[in-house]
């Protein structure tokens, strides 16, 4: 068992500590925020993950868990101290390492022995030397640090920190990697063990290999329409080659979330800052834009024009089982709507209260999907909820005003659609026209 403290409670912080307790450490989880401990003192999570809840009662229950503002105290009872607060982008596009800063300060003024000091958080290369330098500033005592980043998907996170594909690991100290590697053993067989800098890159390559991923087949799917050809089958032909591999090949309105769009602009940063003009990365980034703007686009052509007509805006979130709308396509994609006149009834099962917060009143809620479509002359599909892909197509045709649905993650089949007499344009794939809804539009 071993003692350890983590320094921030957002997802990766409130997650993985979670799962430290659950493999019989025992963890204290800090935060600066009040609310925020409050609440999960009182076992209310301030983010919506399946699972998260009921572990995080189990361990508080059986004592491995406990969440205090106390960051001081939490850090001199330690014997490992995670940082995994919050990195957001600067509008340089940059990691902000405000927060980082500040972790490291407190845990200098706070060492009483030795510690190993672990980020979690996602740190531009060289933060492991920022941070030893800002914790020497404070204190003599002796430390180690390591860089031990995280992988977990948000909707599955409990699932991905208690089997991880692998855990990385990098550090200057046999100590620190042989304390950090035993850590991981009910986790993972599979640990990486490299250095400070290499781990540091290793978070912000895979996201942006992940990235690029999506948005090729994003501009093999704008090619499909062209040539009339259909990316779904383009992705399970080319994903059935083992070096491809078929995961992150779903064309659709673009990738969204706390991670891609900030770790792929962060990366162009390294890159720069390192002397190197990292041309690919900075087309993964324009082609995710692009691919938004398509999505208004196809209304448009579908509708003849948006002034005035009722879009049915389905899924709020950056994608299904979460309620994160950060650089989710829909925060992108209703204001460009709002822009050309339209009026938007959005639709998600979980993620309203947090889209109200950025969009305000930019569109009505609600989180009955019929009652979002009753009346609309379009659905726009932005998020692959069960919800949305379990929609009685029949119904949708019976109460919208028009049959008209723009679909951003190709969830029904092309030929169905054909029948139910909708225009349905997807993409990457051939496009289905109800021939009389613009001239009924115009
Ligand atoms: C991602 C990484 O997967 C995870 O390893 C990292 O730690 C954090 O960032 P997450 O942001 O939770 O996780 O979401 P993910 O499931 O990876 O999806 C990201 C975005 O890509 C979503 O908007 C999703 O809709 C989109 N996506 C994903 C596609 O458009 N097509 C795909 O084929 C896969």
């Amino acid at each position: 068992m071993k003692k350890i403290a983590v320094i921030g409670t957002g997802y990766v912080g409130l997650v993985s500590g979670t799962c430290f307790a659950e493999s019989g450490n025992n963890v204290i989880c800090c935060d600066v925020d009040d609310n925020k401990i409050t609440q999960l003192s009182k076992g209310e999570m301030p983010i919506y993950e399946p699972g998260l809840e009921e572990l995080v009662m189990k361990n508080t229950r059986e004592n491995r868990l406990a969440f205090t503002t106390n960051i001081p105290q939490a850090i001199s009872q330690a014997d490992i101290v995670y940082i995994a607060v919050g990195t957001p982008m600067a509008v340089t596009g940059e990691a902000d390492l405000m927060y980082v800063r500040q972790a490291a300060k407190t845990i200098g003024q706070n060492l009483n022995g030795y510690k190993i000091i672990v980020t979690k958080s996602t740190v531009p290369v060289g933060t492991g030397k920022l941070i030893s330098a800002i914790i020497r500033e404070q204190t003599k005592i002796p430390f180690d640090i390591v860089s031990n980043p995280e992988f977990l998907r948000e909707g599955r996170a409990i699932e991905d920190s208690m089997n991880m594909e692998r855990a990385v690991i990098g550090t200057a100290s046999s100590k620190a990697f042989e304390l950090i590697a035993e850590l991981h053993k009910p986790f993972t067989s599979k640990i990486v063990k490299t250095t400070v800098e290499t781990a540091e890159l290793i978070k912000y390559a895979a996201n942006a290999f992940l990235s690029t991923k999506i948005s090729f087949i994003n501009d093999i799917a704008n090619i499909c329409e062209r040539v009339d050809a259909d990316v779904t089958k383009v992705s399970e032909a080319i994903g059935l080659d083992s070096r491809i591999g078929g995961q992150f090949l779903q064309a659709g309105a673009g990738f969204g979330g706390s991670c891609f769009p900030k770790d792929t602009a962060a990366l162009l940063h390294i890159a720069k800052d390192a002397g190197y003009d990292f041309k690919l990365i900075q087309a993964v980034m324009e082609t995710n834009e692009t691919q938004r703007l398509l999505m208004v686009e196809k209304l448009t052509s579908a509708l003849g024009t948006l002034k005035g007509k009722t879009i049915a805006v389905l899924g709020l979130a950056f994608k299904p089982g979460t309620d994160d709308v950060r650089s989710s396509p829909a925060l992108d994609i209703i204001p460009q709507l709002v822009d050309r006149g339209a009026n938007v009834m959005a639709y998600d099962p979980v993620a309203i209260e947090e889209a109200k917060r950025r969009l305000g009143y930019k569109c009505t809620y609600t989180d009955d999907i019929y009652q979002a479509i009753e009346g609309t002359n379009a659905c726009l599909i932005l998020t692959d909820w069960e919800e949305v892909k379990q929609i009685d197509l029949a119904k949708v045709k019976g109460i919208s005003r028009q049959p008209v649905i723009v679909d951003g993650r190709n969830l029904f089949e092309i030929e169905a659609m054909r029948q139910l007499g909708f225009t349905y344009l997807s993409v990457g794939r051939p496009a289905v026209h109800n021939k009389s809804i613009i001239s009924k539009a115009i």
